[in-house]
């Protein structure tokens, strides 16, 4: 018996198994359409996104069965984006997969720069794959991908939409109207003058007929601080003063230097501080800003109560709530 090792003879290549779009016109036809589907579907995708949002306002809730309700425009939106890129990234692999083309090569191993002349011949290969793949006869193919690449490229151009127009004096208006109850955050129920304790502090918002579709960008500007007080600790103008109800006083939540939630209170020393810069309001005198770098006080909301003791708002805010901004003078 030898003790020489026989050497692994080299299996070589399995047998090439044509497909059958490279032997049956037929099937290519077939495989063409199918990939000018995918790029159609893609474009649709994109129709849908660009519908949404240019369509469907941005407050309508539509109820899907176990998802729940959702808000239409952003569902629009998204499953737009997604039909759109799914189906081209589809459509690209079975078009590569079915119609380009499919021949195997052998490269033996060498350095790992190739030599000039193979560069050369590899940009050469690229350009003829280039045209092999059909692009220049298949125009089906040409058009239905151009019509979602075009498309899709376009989709972003829809942001622009979002330069203008100005904001006008929508940014100074808020949901406070003469006469709108308080009601609370979370829970919505009404609230009474006497459902708050001196050193309480409640966040509340204006009562609405459709609390569960709020919308996120009224909450934004809406939130109140209800904060009592006994009424002599307040050191305020008569005219601020008029708009308090029995040491209770109202401010508008949203800080005026950058926006953030003014969500701290401190009850012994009665400031109303923001986390993010430390800018810190007292609350006697009318959120007057006594540290950091807020520019003005917190807008106070007029409140009285109706004949049975329910806070509600006596007028809207009298200035913008929020950050200052180029129109204000934040004085
Ligand atoms: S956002 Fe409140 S201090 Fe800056």
């Amino acid at each position: 018996m030898s003790n020489e090792i026989e050497a692994i003879k080299d299996p070589g290549l399995p047998a090439h198994v044509h497909r059958k779009a490279d032997t049956d016109p037929a099937a290519a036809d077939r495989a063409e359409r199918q990939v000018a589907t995918l790029f159609g579907i893609s474009a649709l995708g994109t129709i849908l996104l660009i519908v949404s949002y240019v369509f469907i306002p941005d407050d309508v809730f539509i109820f899907i069965p176990v998802m729940g309700d959702q808000n239409a425009h952003q569902l629009g939106l998204g499953l737009g984006m997604a039909i759109s890129l799914f189906f081209i990234g589809l459509g690209a692999i079975h078009w590569a997969k079915t119609l380009m083309p499919d021949t195997e090569v052998v490269a033996q191993r060498h350095e790992f720069r190739s030599p000039d002349s193979d560069r050369k011949e590899f940009v050469a290969a690229v350009k003829e794959g280039a045209s092999a793949s059909g692009l220049g006869r298949r125009s089906l193919i040409k058009r239905s991908l151009g019509a979602a690449l075009g498309l899709s490229a376009m989709s972003p151009l829809l942001l622009l939409r979002d330069l203008g127009p100005l904001p006008g004096n929508e940014l100074e208006k808020t949901t406070w109207k003469s006469g709108t109850y308080l009601v609370t955050d979370p829970g919505n129920r009404r609230i009474k003058a006497s459902d708050l304790e001196v050193g309480a502090v409640a966040q509340v918002l204006p009562e609405i007929a459709d609390p569960e579709h709020r919308k996120l960008s009224d909450i934004a500007k809406d939130a109140v601080l209800l904060i009592r007080l006994r009424p002599q600790e307040f050191n305020l103008e008569p005219e601020k003063l008029a708009m308090t109800h029995d040491g209770i006083i109202a401010f508008s939540k949203i800080c005026s230097h950058m926006g953030c939630a003014v969500a701290l209170y401190e009850q012994q020393t009665k400031h109303l501080l923001c986390p993010c810069h430390q800018s810190t309001f007292d609350v006697t005198r009318a959120a007057k800003v006594i540290f950091g770098p807020a520019a003005r006080p917190l807008p106070q909301l007029d409140i009285t109560i109706d004949g049975e003791g329910y806070l509600v708002a006596r007028k809207p805010f009298s200035e913008p709530v929020g950050p200052s901004f180029w129109e204000r003078n934040s004085q």
